[in-house]
């Protein structure tokens, strides 16, 4: 689901105009729709209604403080992987009593700010880590809420580096260990266990790996609240989108998706957990990052060149792996659309390419294309996820300003890095 759409041949988003919005702003930009991303939340807590659940929204995502504003105030809880992400959750008026903490490498300092802050849950990957966590909470006088990331070693069929769920992949304790790692950790004085978490895989397009993770997890779940009275199950994130975008159009139905193109929404997703899940007894968490905002978000760029190579042309944008590693990192496949609709239906095997020193720096390889000349907009779809989230200053290239649309307005909730935030935190050389 997503609000971008053409109108009278030119992209909208929601009701924003993308080519002058791109006048106004300069490209690359990134742009949100505050409907989409609300849309996709409500959808997701509906299809859970009958279950008590708590929506924890994985903020490596997309980590923009209007984004985590938004998701709060419609009641969402978090997910969070760094002391820097559970700062972002605070700034952004988000509770921390609704915050889990991932991750498999949690610091000192990370854990003693989290316990601090009254975090909902630690969520622990390794043996080390509880006797870490353990000794911080004896130093401070506190108990520590815990749950425990069990590996299920499932496989999600995604991308090997996305994912999580295998025994192969460093997260989580394994399923035959997770027992015994519970039995240690309840006799520990500083430690309260509050949960079991597990999470396999990223960009999942069906509901067999998830079906399989809880079914191995259930006997042990079962028992964690018989002897433990644990409160939680979090089932991780992972709910795939679809890349292949159909926009609406008045004119030609070029984007349309075929009817095979895999998806998973919502309420497939909930048909094929609730019945494993409504019998626990237990609250369920959520951790949603990709499905909520992937759709909701779009990278505007400007054609520079159009360079003609022996067997190959080449379009050369202003936005770059710097600002979308996902097609360098794993083969991303991201929709691009002309901001204006073409009017012919010519279409041109093109690769569109950043101006970065890498022969990786591409954004699209083999992709038919309107024909494109210097000065054209495009919009690369379903960029709300991992996009700016994931985005470097690689090349000296300022980071892109990302823009919040709501209905008819935009808002820029982040501005366009100047050259001097480049350096400024950088020692000058001494003279
Ligand atoms: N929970 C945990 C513990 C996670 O590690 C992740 C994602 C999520 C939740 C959210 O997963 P989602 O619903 O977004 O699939 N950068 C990659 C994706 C990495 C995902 C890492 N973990 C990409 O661009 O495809």
């Amino acid at each position: 689901m997503h609000k971008f759409s053409y109108r009278g041949g030119r992209l909208f988003c929601e009701g924003v105009d993308l080519g002058r919005l791109a006048e106004e702003t300069g490209t690359p930009a990134y742009v949100y729709s505050a409907g989409t991303l609300l849309e996709n939340y409500r959808r997701l807590e509906a299809a859970f209604s009958s279950l008590d659940h708590r929506v924890c929204y994985a903020i490596k995502a997309n980590s923009n403080l209007a984004v985590l504003d938004l998701l709060a105030r419609a009641g969402s809880g978090f997910d969070i992987v760094s002391g820097g992400e559970l700062f972002r959750v605070l700034a952004a008026g988000g509770s921390p009593a609704r915050t889990t903490f991932a991750g498999v490498g949690k610091s000192v300092a990370e854990i003693e700010t989290a316990l601090r802050a009254g975090i909902y849950s630690l969520n622990v990957e390794s043996e080390t880590e509880l006797e870490r966590i353990e000794a911080v909470a004896a130093r401070l006088g506190l108990e520590a809420p815990v749950a425990i990331r069990v590996n299920p070693d499932v496989d999600a069929g995604t991308h090997a580096f996305i994912s999580t769920g295998r025994s192969l992949n460093k997260f989580g304790i394994g399923l035959d260990r997770a027992g015994e790692v519970y039995r240690r950790a309840a006799n520990c004085r500083h430690l309260k266990l509050r949960g079991i978490q597990t999470h396999i895989g990223s960009q999942i397009l069906e509901t067999r790996p998830f079906v399989e993770a809880i079914e191995k997890l259930l006997p042990l779940v079962r028992a964690l609240k018989r002897e433990y009275q644990i409160e939680f199950f979090s089932i991780g994130g992972g709910m795939g989108i679809v890349y292949e975008q159909a926009l609406a159009s008045g004119h030609a139905d070029w984007w349309t998706q075929p009817a095979t193109t895999p998806r998973l929404d919502p309420e497939t997703y909930a048909a094929a957990l609730l019945p494993l899940l409504e019998p626990l007894g237990l609250k369920i968490l959520l951790e949603p990052g990709r499905s909520l905002v992937g759709n909701a978000g779009a990278l505007l760029a400007t054609v520079e060149y159009v360079k003609q190579a022996p067997g190959k042309t080449f379009v050369i944008v202003d936005t770059a792996m710097n600002d979308l590693i996902r097609p360098a990192l794993y083969d991303g496949w991201h929709e691009i659309v002309p901001l204006q609709e073409p009017a012919s239906d010519a279409r041109l095997a093109v690769d569109v390419v950043g101006p970065v020193c890498e022969s990786g720096d591409f954004i699209a390889k083999d992709r038919k294309l309107p024909p494109l000349k210097a000065g054209d907009r495009l919009a690369i779809l379903s960029t709300g996820a991992y996009g700016s989230s994931m985005a470097s200053n690689y090349n000296s290239r300022p980071l892109a300003p990302e823009i919040l649309v709501h209905g008819d307005t935009h808002r820029v909730v982040r501005q366009r890095q100047t050259l001097h935030d480049l350096i400024a935190s950088e020692s000058e050389p001494a003279r």
